[in-house]
């Protein structure tokens, strides 16, 4: 029987450390969904819709793996898909409590599907979207911590504003 399985996130925007998961999964499943989950709560940088292209584009040469965006609660979805798992990185004990309290949430939601986590490899240990944003907004390097092609695109969004240091001295 042919296994899906859903990496949720919000995905804003898309890391190495999101793809290295995403790039894993896709090696132990017959299909996974990475699913840009839409938080109505939340104040994202990049829309739905950008970061669902984005995706796209990062996981083109991953043949098992499609992208969706959803509004709503994970377990529906992923009972909506007949999956039967999600699939979570973990990168340190930091996200263990978090991702513990949401895993048993999601299983009293929807019994049959499990929560399976990945630990990160070291590289990524500590990237995340919010590093990311912060960096480049003060100008820091993010080419290390995003897929290459996505580079300009995350840059030019989240990138300083060439003359903002001038008018902060003026
Ligand atoms: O990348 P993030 O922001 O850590 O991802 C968190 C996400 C989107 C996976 C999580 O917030 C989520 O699953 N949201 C959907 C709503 C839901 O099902 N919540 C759990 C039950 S309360």
């Amino acid at each position: 029987m042919s296994k899906t399985v859903v990496c949720p996130g919000s995905f804003d925007p898309v890391t190495n450390g999101h793809l290295d998961i995403i790039r894993r999964a896709s090696t132990l499943f017959d299909h996974v969904i990475v699913l840009v989950v839409i938080n109505p709560d939340k104040t994202p940088v990049f829309t739905p819709e950008e970061r669902v292209d984005m995706l796209r584009r990062a996981t083109a040469g991953m043949l098992n793996v499609s992208v969706d965006s959803y509004t709503g609660l994970l377990m529906d979805y992923v009972r909506e898909k007949s999956a039967c798992a999600v699939v979570k990185g973990l990168r340190a004990m930091s996200d263990f409590e978090y991702e513990f309290q949401m895993a048993l949430t999601n299983k009293s939601l929807l019994p049959y599907a499990e929560t399976i986590f990945l630990t990160t490899n070291s590289q990524n240990m500590f990237v995340s979207s919010s590093l990311v944003k912060q960096l480049a907004r003060f100008g820091g390097d993010i080419s290390q911590f995003v897929p290459k092609m996505l580079h300009q695109q995350i840059w030019e969004r989240l990138g300083p504003a060439e003359d903002q240091s001038c008018k902060e001295v003026e």
